[in-house]
């Protein structure tokens, strides 16, 4: 099928919520995508920070199709083997409790709200349902998880949303302190993604923490974008010495396979009893089979993904060129500050077979696999500085 007539077939009957590049990708290999003409793509965006392990990677590939040739789905009614592995990989690298598989970052982020407030009904009441969350963050897409989102421009035609959010300004300790009664819990992105990549400062997060433990108020963290490495470490919040009472993550969790959830802590995790809370494809075999294979090839590289950022971000800032204010962001989530129009910056990058993101409102951002190699981190400056320098 020519590029024309896949085209056609996405203008004629998918709902026109994206605004699509020209390209039709057919194939990826490692840090590479390749579209339907042959041309070759280094990807820096990792289909927004979900393919962690890159493209097609071998191990992935074995363990999915193997658990796929033996079972794929079962309904939560049941036990499977996969599942508690998961879960309990992933307890280890949170040090937190409990976790509740799903399927999608916003999915999952629901879930912990559902846990804050029957937390807190169970202790107070259920007047004390608020969840306060920062301007300039992003949740999700479902009509609770967007009422979270601390962006004016996500809410306009959806009203009304869920009720029960409070926004406050990011690195303003005095504007959470200054809440009264009602709150139930404070939702944080340790890096806000979509809303430019803006790292929250470690002394607000650590105060905030205090005000939570103070106050009774959970604790919570988007660990949607920032989670699995991404950042550096398993989890963003590790590199603020804070203990959270519950986190969500996705995105980068299963290598590509849709897999989201939330982990508990000690806390909180008594919130749910059976029936309370449930998700017909969460958690299912393959989809843990997957995320075992994720995190198992991980391990040889998040220790390595603080100095990857960091080459990339020195590689950026030698560039010394006036179209660059600056690069801000945490490990591999890096966004470097523009002048201009960050997206057309990124269809040129695009054009010259470098994929990237943009964020905010001045940011070209870069979320590249975890297992960009060195070589491929200097293939991807050359090009960046063709359109950047
Ligand atoms: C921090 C954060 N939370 C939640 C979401 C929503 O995830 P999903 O699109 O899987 O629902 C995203 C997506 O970009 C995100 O970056």
């Amino acid at each position: 099928m020519s590029f024309t007539e896949t085209k056609a077939l996405y203008n004629d009957h998918v709902l026109q919520t994206y605004a699509r590049y020209d390209v039709c990708f057919v194939k990826g290999e490692g840090s590479y995508l390749f579209d339907d003409t042959g041309k070759r793509y280094l990807d820096f965006s990792s289909g927004i920070g979900v393919n962690s392990v890159g493209h097609a990677h071998p191990d992935w590939v074995a363990a999915v199709t193997a658990q796929a040739a033996a079972l794929v789905h079962t309904s939560n009614l049941y036990y499977t083997e996969p599942g508690g592995k998961l879960a309990k990989k992933l307890c280890e690298l949170s040090g937190l409790n409990s976790v509740f598989f799903a399927n999608s970052g916003a999915e999952a982020n629901e879930g912990l709200i559902k846990a804050a407030r029957k937390y807190s009904e169970d202790k107070y009441d259920k007047n004390r349902h608020i969840v306060v969350t920062l301007k300039r963050s992003f949740h999700g897409r479902t009509l609770t998880a967007l009422a979270a989102t601390g962006q004016d421009s996500f809410h306009t035609h959806f009203q009304p949303l869920t009720p029960g959010f409070t926004h406050v300004e990011p690195d303003d300790i005095g504007a959470l302190e200054a809440l009264d009664g009602g709150v139930c819990a404070v939702l944080l992105e340790a890096v806000q993604g979509e809303g430019g990549v803006y790292p929250l400062d470690q002394g607000y997060v650590r105060a905030v923490a205090k005000l939570c433990a103070e106050r009774d108020w959970l604790l919570l963290f988007d660990e949607v974008q920032t989670g699995i490495g991404r950042c550096g470490s398993w989890f963003a919040f590790r590199q603020y010495d804070v203990i959270p009472d519950g986190i969500s993550f996705a995105k980068g969790v299963a290598g590509g396979f849709p897999l989201g959830g939330f982990i508990l802590g000690e806390k909180a995790k008594g919130a749910f009893a059976p029936g309370l809370h449930g998700a017909t494809f969460g958690g299912t075999p393959l989809g843990c089979a997957a995320g075992l294979a994720t995190l198992g090839i991980l391990e040889g590289f998040v220790g390595d993904v603080a100095r990857k950022g960091r080459l990339l971000r020195d590689g950026i800032e030698a560039f010394g060129s006036a179209k660059i204010r600056g690069t801000r962001g945490l490990g591999m989530m890096i966004g470097i500050s523009v002048e201009g129009d960050p997206k057309a910056y990124v269809k040129e990058l695009l054009a010259r077979g470098l994929i990237c993101l943009s964020a905010g409102s001045d940011a070209v951002r870069l979320l590249p696999p975890l297992t960009l190699s060195d070589a491929e981190i200097n293939e991807g400056l050359v090009i960046l500085k063709e359109v950047l320098g």
